[in-house]
């Protein structure tokens, strides 16, 4: 495929009109020198959301979402990053310039490309012609797998010999090296031999549709491993692919909503029934790349699981994975199949009918999360509500959405029978976050607060202008925004490493509760070619901040480099600004004589006519 060309790319925002592809999807009102609305991405009723003209450039004051034209579209529109200038280039009417010189950066990936497609083929055929086909023909015959659905899954055979992939490949050294690259084949004591044999192969695809890795389904039903995979490759990460992806775009009208399920039948099976819009995890759980591409493809998010305890505890950790990615616009739901069911049992039984009655009756995660912790504690009691109250408090704060943020505190409020101010209380209590865990059993699994590993050492907190009105009501919203921001920085410089140099280093040190973008800053600097595994190595034993930078990693802010400089200095001054508007505010405020007040009036004054 070819690729559209750097330039094409580099040169777009002066070919078009950010104002004008910005108010078609959300109706833009000129107020100064930029035009403003209401933020399509967090909501809201204030038009916190501009947009720059001269800069091409669009900012969220409240939640931090920037960028430039081609972000807009993928967020706005939900596209991949090639679709979103696509969309583009259609409404401006450009013709876009693809590049024919570049090549794939690594070439072994085109190799293992191919060989992948040509061991799909091999399966294929096998099941075809092998002298031991009947057995994976009647197997699949006997799963209800129609000829049909076989051929759109390209499923194939892996036949009992232990030398039948090797022998076909044998001609070619390269081949028989990728091979093992890719775990098809292994070396042991006596010589090479077939990972996969006597199994039902499911190629695994990406999401361009090129086959990228294998999973085998054991005939007999007590053989050890029911299901094999290849191992994960440059071309394969678990971690990252979701099964079924490329068939449920390919073959779904429309992507209103997105099954997740747990197996390779599950989804083979509901194709089979003509439910499309499905795909598996592969023996994994719910990841956070798994959640971001998801949130590209669909609104709405349904996580299938089996009610008994196993499909519980494998639902609440996709809950907890997904509440700090919770964004507007995006919806999840969990549907909770009969004991012992999965969707391919089920929708069998059923109707496929039945089967979508149970998705649209699907509960709404905010159920799930109340329903859950609910049933952890003693309700009825005191004691029960408290640790309902903590724990459930635990889960909101991991949310950076915040509207949905805030709606769930009111439903808290709710359920525990108080008034909203008095829930707050709990969520802007420091105690309850540097003592309560002796009472909260359960730490939550990731913890959005980057900062708050480093809480003991703040010598400002958001609390302490709790007297303002303005930043009272919404106490958690104020932090949410500036770790948002913190968040975008940081994200920009794991992309990023050249954005990080000494005059940067020495405003970012001017910041509060900048540590952990600090350090990222100092170790870019030393190696600009520095991996982001190494960036984040120093952060390892600290679980929490590791993890959510691990997530930051993987954002993909595909900005060029001005671009994200230009995003990552606009961040900056934000903060600045901000930060340094609430100091004068304090220092005011704290001036006990009238003389310390003008003292400080004065230096306001000054500071404005230097700038
Ligand atoms: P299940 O055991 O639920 O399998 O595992 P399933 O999809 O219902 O399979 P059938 O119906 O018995 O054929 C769900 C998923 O977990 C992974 C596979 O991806 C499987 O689809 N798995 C399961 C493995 O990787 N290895 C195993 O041994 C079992
Ligand atoms: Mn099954």
């Amino acid at each position: 495929m070819p690729y559209i060309s750097q330039s094409f790319i580099d040169d777009l925002p002066n070919q078009i009109d950010l104002v004008d592809l910005v108010n078609k999807r959300v109706p833009l009102k000129k107020t100064g020198s930029d035009y403003r609305a209401p933020c399509p991405f967090h909501g809201g009723k204030n038009s916190n959301f501009s947009v720059n003209v001269h800069k091409q450039f669009y900012h969220c004051f409240k939640c931090g979402e920037s960028g430039g034209a081609i972000s807009f579209i993928q967020k706005f529109d939900n596209l991949n990053f090639v679709e979103a200038i696509e969309t583009i280039a259609s409404e401006f009417g450009l013709a876009i310039e693809y590049d024919s010189n570049s090549k794939p950066i690594d070439p072994r990936l085109e190799r293992y490309r191919v060989l992948s497609k040509k061991v799909g083929e091999f399966y294929i055929a096998q099941l075809r012609n092998s002298p031991a086909k009947d057995k994976a023909v009647t197997y699949a015959k006997a799963r209800g797998i129609s000829g049909v659905i076989a051929k759109r899954f390209e499923l194939g055979f892996a036949p009992p010999s232990n030398k039948d992939l090797l022998l076909h490949f044998e001609n070619s050294e390269q081949d028989i090296l990728d091979l093992k690259t890719l775990g098809l084949i292994k070396e042991g004591q006596y010589g090479d031999y077939d990972f996969f044999r006597d199994r039902l192969m499911f190629p695994i695809h990406n999401a361009k549709g090129d086959i990228i890795a294998f999973g085998g389904r054991a005939f007999e039903r007590d053989i050890k491993a029911k299901y094999l995979n290849s191992s994960e490759s440059t071309i394969f990460s678990k971690s990252r692919e979701l099964y079924g992806l490329h068939h449920a775009r390919k073959y779904s009208r429309s992507i209103n909503h997105i099954l997740v399920v747990e197996g390779y039948m599950d989804v083979v099976a509901l194709h089979q029934a003509g439910i499309t819009n499905v795909v598996a995890t592969l023996g994994t759980a719910t990841t956070s790349e798994h959640l971001q591409i998801l949130m590209r493809t669909t609104n709405v998010v349904v996580f299938c699981f089996d009610g008994d305890e196993a499909g519980r505890a494998a639902a609440w950790k996709a809950l907890k994975i997904t509440l700090p990615m919770i964004k507007a616009g995006i919806t999840f739901k969990f549907l909770f199949l009969p004991d012992g069911e999965d969707p391919d049992t089920l929708v069998k039984k059923e109707s496929t009918k039945a089967f979508e009655q149970r998705i649209d009756k699907a509960q709404p995660l905010s159920k799930f999360l109340f329903d859950h912790i609910k049933s952890e504690v003693d309700f009825d009691t005191i004691e029960g509500k408290t640790l309902f109250l903590e724990k459930v408090a635990v889960l909101i704060k991991s949310i950076n959405y915040e509207i949905y943020q805030q709606q769930l505190i009111e439903g808290l409020a709710q359920i525990v029978g108080q008034s909203i101010e008095q829930v707050l209380l709990i969520f802007n209590d420091k105690q309850s976050q540097s003592q309560g865990s002796s009472q909260v059993q359960e730490q939550p699994p990731v913890y959005f607060d980057i900062e708050s590993e480093y809480a003991e050492n703040r010598d400002m907190d958001f609390s302490e202008f709790s007297e303002y009105s303005q930043v009272e009501t919404t106490p958690v919203v104020m932090r949410a925004n500036i770790k948002a921001l913190m968040a975008k920085m940081i994200t920009l410089v794991l992309n990023y490493p050249v954005l990080a140099d000494a005059t940067v280093e020495v405003r970012v040190r001017n910041i509060e509760n900048s540590q952990v973008l600090l350090e990222l800053i100092r170790s870019a600097q030393i190696d600009v070619d520095t991996s982001q595994a190494d960036l984040i190595k120093p952060f390892q034993s600290q679980q929490g901040i590791f993890n959510r930078l691990n997530q930051l990693c993987t954002l993909e802010p595909f900005l060029s480099e001005s671009q994200a400089r230009e995003e990552f200095l606009f961040i900056l001054n934000t903060i600045e600004k901000q930060q340094s508007g609430e100091k004068l505010k304090t220092s005011i405020h704290q001036a006990h004589t009238l003389e310390e007040q003008q003292k400080i009036m004065q230096g306001i004054l000054k500071n404005k006519l230097k700038s």
